[in-house]
């Protein structure tokens, strides 16, 4: 069964095709990232006219790589939200149109699942499963219990990817903040400053907007920002935040017994937060699914790869299928 996949939720254009469950075929991606750069941050109409521009060049590349023609593929998956609504439209219309011609069928696919199931790529899916999502809208951690997915605890404030990206630009290091100061912690201090996680209602939930905030003071009282204090900034913020949402993940597991945590989102590409959660993993004997670089950011693989399960699952969307910017996770 060859599923062609189709992402454009945000600021990139992606199609992949992939054969049954496993193999990836190709998985074409193209970012407008470099057009935001200037901004500090995603523009909506330049990454939506962006994803315009892209889409039938990156279809053509996928089919190309992926060695098959049109007629061959089985299902088409596409990312139906949340996400921007014009890059969403993009998406959604080239892949109605396409299986009207081809007279293929269609599937709407959540964007926050596709990035857990970005792991199912290389592994079976779980029997039961905590689902850790770490992007730069969404930060939740979910229970599956091999039929449903209950939300247990989700951001308050602040997405995990977006307090990086903040914090980069309260530093003056530039967009996306993730990676830089990924690279940046490495050369820091981890001990130099210490950030408290706030006391919250529900122990399940996170907040990332104080640690943001206590940043934005440690900033204004620098005379001036020195690449030292930088790093040391980003090697405290990066610890802060890992080791928070680490230790929340693991007790979620301890307490539904779950063998397995599966991580997705752009922040899975973090080296110390991929670092410790396997060392954490390893210590308490419970089993970690991070997905590889390439399919940690928003990638069309991860779309056909769960599309392909709800189709295996009988959903089918008619052509009356359309973009929905907030489309939640499918939660019991
Ligand atoms: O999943 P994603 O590509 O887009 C959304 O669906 O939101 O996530 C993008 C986020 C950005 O906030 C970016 O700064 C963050 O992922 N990110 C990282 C790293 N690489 C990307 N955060 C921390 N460390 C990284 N290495
Ligand atoms: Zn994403």
């Amino acid at each position: 069964m060859i599923t062609l996949g189709i992402e454009t939720s945000c600021d990139e254009t992606s199609c992949a095709v992939i054969k049954d469950t496993g193999q990836i075929l190709s998985n074409i991606i193209s970012s407008s990232l470099f057009r935001h750069q200037p901004f500090g941050g995603v523009v909506p109409e330049i990454a939506s006219r962006h994803c315009l521009e892209q889409i039938d060049t990156v279809y053509e590349q996928a089919l190309d790589q992926a060695g098959i023609t049109e007629s061959q593929i089985d299902l088409i998956a596409v990312t139906q939200g949340p996400g921007l609504i014009g890059s969403l439209f993009t998406g959604v219309c080239f892949a109605k149109a396409l299986s009207y011609r081809l007279q293929k069928p269609l599937v709407g696919v959540n964007h926050l699942e596709a990035h857990i199931a970005a792991n199912f790529i290389e592994h079976e899916v779980p029997e039961t499963y905590v689902g850790l999502l770490v992007s730069g809208g969404h930060t939740s951690v979910t229970y599956f219990d091999g039929s449903k997915t209950t939300l247990v605890g989700e951001t308050v404030d602040d997405a995990c990817g977006e307090a990086y990206d903040k914090v980069a630009k309260l530093l003056n290091l530039g967009y996306p903040g993730g990676p830089i100061i990924d690279r940046l912690a490495k050369e820091g201090d981890p001990k130099k400053y210490r950030f408290t996680r706030p006391k919250l209602k529900d122990p399940n939930q996170f907040s990332f907007s104080g640690i943001k905030t206590a940043v934005l003071y440690l900033v204004r009282e620098q005379e001036s920002v020195t690449e030292q204090f930088q790093k040391d900034l980003a090697a405290s913020f990066q610890t802060a935040v890992v080791s928070w949402v680490v230790d929340q993940t693991f007790r979620v597991a301890e307490e539904k017994n779950a063998k397995y945590i599966v991580v997705g989102g752009g922040v899975s590409a973090n080296s110390a937060l991929r670092a410790s959660l396997k060392e954490t993993a390893e210590a308490k004997g419970i089993n970690v699914l991070i997905p590889p670089l390439v399919l940690t950011g928003d990638n069309a693989a991860m779309v056909a790869r769960h599309g392909y399960d709800l189709f295996a699952r009988g959903q089918q969307a008619s052509l009356n299928l359309t973009a929905n910017p907030n489309l939640q996770m499918n939660l019991a």
